[in-house]
């Protein structure tokens, strides 16, 4: 049986868009699909994105203690969740719930560029501003601290000299979506793998 993902995403759904396609094109190979993709923005175009792939959407308050979000993962029997351009904090009694279960992208080489406010343009602009000469992409769980938790994959890649934060945001989001489709595929294998073990 494929692992259940859900999805939460903010914003434009680029991220979801290419682990939707990367599991429909394994079509029966695939080790997990998305069944769900929940927002805490009404009009984020992550919903539309899902919505044209028949897959179930649902908003959810994100100013509670977490019970709305925890509810609606097990009303959808989730076994992984997929944070992807999702911005507020994931409360602790979700990550409690769904410890080691949550995947979160960053479009830098965490620990470098993280953490609260470290979102969106700020990051390659910050990225530029410090002259490194390598960003990238990490894939890493979820606890209880901004971009803190263990990291699962990273990319990088050069910085160019000619490089402005758009330019550069735009290389690695090209990246992340080659990458985070196939971290969230091997966590699902290794998720599976564990779960046959302690059957
Ligand atoms: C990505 O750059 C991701 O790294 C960050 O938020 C952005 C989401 O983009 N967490 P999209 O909504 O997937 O297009």
């Amino acid at each position: 049986m494929p692992s259940r993902l859900a999805v939460l995403a903010s914003g434009r759904g680029s991220n979801l868009q290419a682990i939707i396609e990367h599991f429909d094109n394994l079509a029966r190979e695939r080790v997990a699909k998305v069944v769900l993709v929940a927002s805490n923005r009404a009009d984020s175009p992550a919903l539309v994105r899902a919505a044209t792939a028949s897959i179930d959407i649902a908003h959810f308050n994100s100013a509670d203690d977490g019970s709305e979000l925890v509810g609606l993962l097990k009303a959808f029997r989730i076994d992984l969740v997929v944070l992807a351009g999702y911005l507020k904090r994931i409360p602790p009694k979700v990550i409690r719930e769904y410890s080691g279960r949550i995947l979160n992208i960053h479009p830098a080489l965490l620990p470098a560029f993280g953490g609260e406010g470290m979102y969106g343009a700020r990051v390659h602009e910050a990225v530029i501003a410090s002259g490194a000469r390598e960003s990238g992409v990490t894939v890493h769980l979820v606890d209880d601290e901004y971009d803190r938790g263990p990291i699962v994959a990273q990319w990088r890649m050069p910085v160019n000299p000619s490089d402005t934060a758009e330019s550069l945001a735009s290389r690695v989001l090209n990246i992340e979506h080659v990458v985070y489709p196939r971290a969230v595929e091997m966590v699902a294998i290794l998720q599976q793998l564990e779960s046959k073990r302690t059957d």
